[in-house]
């Protein structure tokens, strides 16, 4: 048996396309990323963010800090952003130098212009089940499995990984749906007797070719969320072999990495709702 792919580039580009759509119905929408310092792989992400944004006729811009800027600094810059009526949607990208703290910074950041949905608010609503900005990676994942209709109603559903920006709003978009779901992490013991059972197995641990072939339950659904560099290029965290026993897989690269980008613009289209006063921010 061979895995039907779920990739992600189409379903990533029909997103797009409508994003483009609401911007150019609305109007302006204005997007600021913050990078601080020169870490090559933020900026690739920056890069390709800005790309895409541009590209849907989003107003994007692509502000650089020094690597030494400080915590007080970055913090003054996020409450411009958040006072600036030009302004929508602010990402800062993470992580951040050692000086600064991340969730200081997260916390400054205005709820309704928080366009990663990483704020304690936009956590707390989704976490209520509320409808909220919720992080882009997850998001897509549902796009995916929407995509190919398949059923959370009732499913098993395991997550492996527990960060705040995949594994825990990956859980509760899951849990939203009526899935079953079990969160699995580092100190799981016997992680196969999780993954086995899954109907849904989704993989965001960082971990090159960790979920084996042998871990898969047959003709199950398996999304791979793992984007590890290494000498062979990029690899997921899900060992391709796995194709010969799940009944769908999303490959690495091309599955859940378009998809990303594509939700975190509508995320900003979102913003944007939230700030003309379309969509009432819950506050
Ligand atoms: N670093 C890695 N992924 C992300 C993301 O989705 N958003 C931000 N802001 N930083 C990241």
């Amino acid at each position: 048996m061979s895995a039907t792919l779920i990739t992600g580039k189409p379903i990533a580009e029909r997103i797009r396309a409508q994003v483009a759509e609401d911007v150019a119905a609305i109007g302006h929408i204005g997007l600021v990323t913050v990078l601080v310092g020169d870490d090559p792989a933020s900026d690739v992400y920056i890069r390709l963010k800005h790309k895409a944004a541009v590209a849907a006729g989003i107003d994007a811009t692509d502000l650089r800090l020094l690597e030494e800027t400080s915590e007080a600094e970055l913090l003054a810059k996020v409450e411009e952003l958040d006072a600036d009526p030009q302004v929508d949607a602010i990402l800062v990208q993470l992580p951040l130098p050692k000086q600064i703290d991340e969730a200081k910074v997260i916390r400054a950041l205005a709820p309704a212009k928080d366009v990663d949905g990483f704020h304690p608010i936009n956590a707390g609503q989704l976490y209520l089940g509320e409808p909220t900005l919720v992080p882009a990676t997850p998001r897509g994942v549902m796009a995916m499995l929407d995509e190919h209709d398949v059923e959370l109603s009732g499913a098993r559903a395991v997550v492996i990984g527990r960060s705040a920006i995949v594994g825990k709003p990956m859980a509760h978009l899951l849990l939203q749906r009526n899935a079953t779901v079990t969160i699995c992490h580092s100190r799981t013991r016997d992680l196969a007797q999780h993954t086995l059972a899954a109907d849904v197995l989704v993989a965001a641990v960082g971990v090159p070719g960790m979920v084996t072939p042998d871990m898969v339950k047959p003709g199950g659904v398996v999304i791979d969320v793992g984007i590890n560099r290494t000498e062979d290029g990029l690899v997921g965290d899900v060992d391709p072999g796995a194709a010969e026993v799940a009944g769908y897989l999303t490959p690495v690269p091309g599955g859940v990495g378009p998809m990303t980008i594509a939700c975190l613009l509508e995320n900003a289209v979102r913003c944007s709702r939230y700030r003309r006063g379309e969509l009432a921010f819950p506050l």
